[in-house]
């Protein structure tokens, strides 16, 4: 009798406080198009409607209209969380381009302006909705269902919902609190740091309690509490010792008596490497006839480390303490080298086949690119940093290699001969690539087929030939070339077919294909005219499916989830989908630089993602400022080994059930790799054997967790994944 109460008690609380923020349109949304007032009415008809999924953006004609519809509870019991106890607020994202917003019929907002305004029409797509409802209005029905009707004006582009979540809650004192969680180091010993702000103007006081999660299973081994107060506009920090061979999960929950907030430190994954030698080579390395080659054997372990490697073809030659390949082989053929590194602790050998012929790029490329961080304002020193800490922080152990700089190294006028110049920020272009490839790494560079590029700086266009020369003269070794102004060109040309999207490309590559040495051709024209049908035919190595991403959950989950559905057919070895560059560590698109803001969940999800999907693996912050939670986030060599796996086939949606969805690669190996991601806004438990007839598999005999580089059991298949969370699997 006595347990059922505890029990109950518990269910109670966990109730309470899932209801004090609604989570709207989660189960569904209702969509229709056209115009028509009485859509607003909480009673309409709805048979006849179609659904969205919050960030569909699909109005597709522009100056047409379209409705949205979602239905939610709504408990009384939530205006018992607040303290304040004020008002209903929504939180509804962002809506392209105008809307009004009626809940139960009446309006309850408006946002953006229409042709028949008086100020005309005027956009607010990036506007994320706010709208205040008191709590005695009548336009809330308490305790039942409710309607939120939003009328959507589209203007130009594609147009309607495209911001989830939508949230509706009571605001209380607690919405002035935060607590953020991070790894930390300090004099040596390893901690969870928590963070709690109170940005109010009154003090916060209130009970903490620690809840120690195991990471596999979501249960709780024990909590601890205290009492916590935090003066008006202040924060503290609370440093918890963690053992991080033993990683543990740990929830800080902050609670006023009528709310709670709460903050997760999420451990280190990834294994320490071992002192022994270990090879992170690929597999299969192409190569051009004749093109010089510039490869450090990735390898860990303590150095020095001895390389020796046999059966290499003529023309190579090895650097054996630095363990560099460089050289070049003129006869087209494959070779298999055996490589071996050895220590004072031990040794290890593994083959890596060097494929002469016209395929470069036969996993897909790892490095760093100098936007995501620096943004205009990167300069040689900012890369040589970026460059030297790939090296000393032990990245290019792991196989990161290019070294890109992006937009805004071009000088403002071109030489009297046509030819392109750095500007003053770059003074020495070719001695900076010598550099690079001394220490077996690669040299990046960006351009635009048109006049300029998206950052105003000078274009190649018209200067194709000459610029693809000067490239080859500075040792470049990769190209990233963006459409931006080519748009001119292309409105000049009056060409709807999709030539007219090829043919800047096609230019570009049979000059880079003319040089005596091997260009990653990386177009950057975000997917427009379905670059991934036809990219290949202009022989690029890879092409950005998507537009600009950017460090949020919306941005991840856009451009990896719902944009990459359907982009597994046209990945292959020589030839990848691009969803644009890693949005973790310190990032800031500019001189002023700050920790991503995805959290340690929502990063391991998306190097997963990016492993599974063979994407382009271009490290987007500075690695000089890297944190340790960072490096090793970017270095588990069983998922980079997914990533860079030479069956080159991207993983595809394979489950989608409510929020979890399981993506799929088949692997080299006959194996599959596998990520359960939970994309809701609350931690789940998942068994993956209810989906193996889903996904088209027999029980595996082996089942391995690659971020924790552990076997696991293939009986017991119940995962916690927590929300934006993953669970990254290679079945066997
Ligand atoms: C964008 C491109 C970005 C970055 C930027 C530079 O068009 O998608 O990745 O290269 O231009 O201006």
């Amino acid at each position: 009798m006595r347990t059922t109460l505890i029990a109950a008690c518990l269910l109670a609380a966990t109730a309470l406080q899932a209801q004090t923020k609604i989570e709207l349109g989660q189960d569904k949304v209702l969509m229709h198009h056209g115009d028509n007032a009485e859509w607003k009415s909480p009673t309409l008809n709805e048979s006849g409607w179609g659904t969205s999924n919050l960030v569909g953006n699909e109005i597709t004609q522009r100056d047409t209209w379209a409705w949205y519809r979602i239905h939610f509870y709504l408990p009384k019991s939530i205006i018992n969380s607040s303290d304040i106890q004020k008002e209903l607020v929504f939180s509804l994202g962002k809506m392209d381009d105008v809307d009004m917003t009626y809940l139960n019929g009446e309006l309850i907002g408006k946002t953006g302006s229409l042709k028949t305004d008086p100020k005309g029409y005027s956009t607010a797509w990036d506007v994320t909705r706010i709208y205040r409802v008191p709590l005695n209005s009548k336009a809330l029905k308490w305790d039942s269902d409710n309607v939120l009707a939003i009328r959507i004006y589209n203007g130009d582009g594609n147009g309607g919902l495209c911001g989830a979540p939508f949230y509706a809650w009571v605001p209380g004192l607690i919405d002035n609190m935060d607590i953020k969680a991070k790894y930390a180091q300090i004099k040596g010993r390893e901690f969870a740091s928590f963070t709690l702000t109170n940005s109010g103007l009154k003090i916060q006081k209130g009970k903490l309690e620690y809840q120690y999660m195991d990471p596999d299973n979501g249960k709780i081994i024990k909590t601890t509490k205290s009492s916590v107060t935090i003066g008006k506009k202040s924060s503290k920090v609370i440093n918890l010792a963690v053992d991080e061979s033993n990683p543990c999960r740990i929830r800080l929950v902050y609670s006023n008596g009528h709310a709670t907030k709460a903050g997760t430190y999420v451990p280190i994954l990834t294994p320490r490497e071992p002192e022994t030698p270990l090879l992170n080579t690929v597999g299969r390395y192409g190569l051009r006839p004749g093109s010089p080659l510039y490869y450090k054997i990735p390898t860990t372990g303590v150095r020095p480390i001895r390389f020796t490697v046999t059966n290499m073809p003529e023309g190579l030659k090895l650097d054996a303490e630095n363990g560099i390949l460089s050289g070049s082989v003129k006869t087209p053929g494959e070779y298999v080298l055996n490589i071996k590194a050895e220590n004072a602790k031990g040794s290890d050998q593994k083959q890596m086949t060097i494929v002469v012929g016209q395929k470069i790029a036969l996993t897909p490329p790892m490095g760093w690119n100098s936007w995501n961080c620096w943004g205009l304002s990167v300069s040689q020193e900012k890369v040589k940093s970026s460059a030297q800490a790939i090296i000393d922080k032990g990245l290019a152990d792991y196989g990161y290699a290019y070294i890109n700089i992006d937009d805004a190294w071009e000088a403002a006028k071109r030489n009297a001969d046509g030819t392109i110049s750095p500007n003053e920020k770059f003074p020495d272009m070719k001695g900076l690539g010598e550099w690079l490839h001394s220490h077996g790494l690669k040299f990046g560079i960006y351009s635009s087929p048109g006049r300029v590029t998206c950052g105003n700086y000078l274009g190649s266009l018209n200067h194709e030939k000459q610029d693809a020369e000067t490239y080859n003269s500075w040792g470049i070794d990769y190209l990233k070339y963006d459409w931006c102004s080519y748009g001119e060109v292309y409105n000049q040309e009056h060409d709807a077919t999709v030539g007219a999207f090829i043919r800047p490309y096609l230019k570009m590559e049979q000059y880079l294909r003319a040089q005596p040495r091997d260009i990653f051709y990386s177009l950057c024209q975000y997917g427009m005219a379905d670059s991934w049908r036809w990219a290949e035919f202009v022989d690029a190595n890879s092409w950005r499916t998507t537009g600009d991403i950017t460090d949020s959950w919306r941005s991840l989950y856009d451009i990896g989830f719902v944009q990459q559905r359907k982009l597994y057919p046209y990945g292959q070895p020589g030839h990848w989908n691009d969803p644009d560059m890693l949005i973790v560590g310190k990032v800031g698109w500019s001189a002023n630089l700050r920790d991503t803001r995805l959290t340690y969940d929502e990063q391991y999800t998306h190097i997963s993602l990016w492993a599974l999907l063979a994407a382009n693996m271009l490290i987007g912050c500075d690695v000089s400022q890297m944190d340790e939670f960072t490096k090793r986030l970017l270095c588990n060599r069983e998922v980079i080994a997914v990533n860079q796996d030479i069956l080159g086939k991207q993983a595809k949606p394979v489950v989608t059930d409510g929020k979890i969805e399981i993506w799929m690669r088949p692997l080299a190996d006959g194996s599959h790799a596998i990520g359960i991601f939970n994309l809701g806004g609350e931690d789940k438990m998942v068994n993956l054997s209810s989906y193996y007839s889903a996904m088209g598999i027999s029980a595996p005999k082996g089942i391995r967790d690659l971020w924790r580089q552990k076997d696991l059991s293939t009986t017991d298949t119940s995962y916690f994944i927590p929300t934006h969370g993953v669970k990254m699997l290679k079945l066997k």
